[in-house]
């Protein structure tokens, strides 16, 4: 991966507030990561809008620019908070590619395989990171790693759960909703040695609908925020 550096607009402590330690904290990382991110994006594209407390902070910035944009939202809470934003949210079934799809990762590898599902939106971020030409991840300094490493969430068909649950051991449901689509989530807690080979299993394993393992050939950029800065990786 080719790293640069990009230029983001100064931040002021005072902006903060009185009282506030003017700390740059991992919560700045992600808003300078999302709003590089925000700044990509073109009047007339058709934009994919991830999950998480990164695409928080980069819903706001895109809405700012008043572009002319459609846009595709990977959850319910996204969805919600777009439309309050005024950005204009269409159901998936109405756009046949994406421009560009922007998200955050729970892991980024040197090689650019991502983890996602923390939020457990994973399998709809894949399909909406797939559809789009160009798929930006944003990222707060936390989130490279040397290796990939469990949990792996997964999103598994009801339908035979124990059995799923045993064909992937070990690994944990978590204590939550069912997905949006009716899925149980859970995570793979094993290891993860060759990510490539985990995926093919984890795909293969009957019962489980999706993993949170994104390869890449799906990533076109990786923005990280590192402290007032954000570093750009381009995969291609
Ligand atoms: C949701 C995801 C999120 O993008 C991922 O968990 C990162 O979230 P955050 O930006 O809150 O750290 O994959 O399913």
């Amino acid at each position: 991966m080719q790293a640069c550096y990009l230029p983001v607009p100064s931040w002021r402590p005072e902006e903060q507030g009185p009282g506030r330690l003017a700390t740059v904290s991992v919560e700045r990382e992600k808003q300078v990561a999302a709003e590089a991110a925000a700044q990509l994006v073109e009047d007339g594209m058709a934009v994919g809008l991830g999950t998480g407390s990164t695409v928080a902070y980069m819903l706001p910035a895109l809405a700012r620019r008043q572009l002319s944009i459609r846009c595709v939202a990977t959850s319910p809470h996204t969805e919600k908070a777009a439309r309050d934003l005024g950005l204009d949210i269409e159901p998936l079934g109405d756009i046949d590619h994406l421009d560009v799809t922007i998200d955050g990762a729970d892991q980024v590898a040197p090689d650019g395989w991502l983890v996602k599902g923390g939020g457990a939106a994973h399998t709809r971020e894949k399909i909406v990171a797939a559809l789009a030409r160009s798929f930006i991840v944003i990222v707060d300094s936390t989130k490279p790693v040397s290796a990939l490493h469990a949990p792996i969430p997964v999103e598994l068909l009801e339908f035979g759960l124990q059995a799923t649950m045993r064909r992937i051991e070990p690994a944990t449901l978590r204590d939550m909703p069912k997905s949006p689509d009716g899925g149980i989530i859970a995570d793979y807690q094993g290891a993860v040695g060759d990510p490539a080979d985990l995926a093919a299993w984890l795909s293969a394993t009957p019962g489980l609908v999706e993993h949170g393992l994104f390869p890449p050939a799906l990533v076109a950029m990786v923005l990280i925020g590192r402290g007032e800065s954000v570093e750009q990786r381009v995969l291609r």
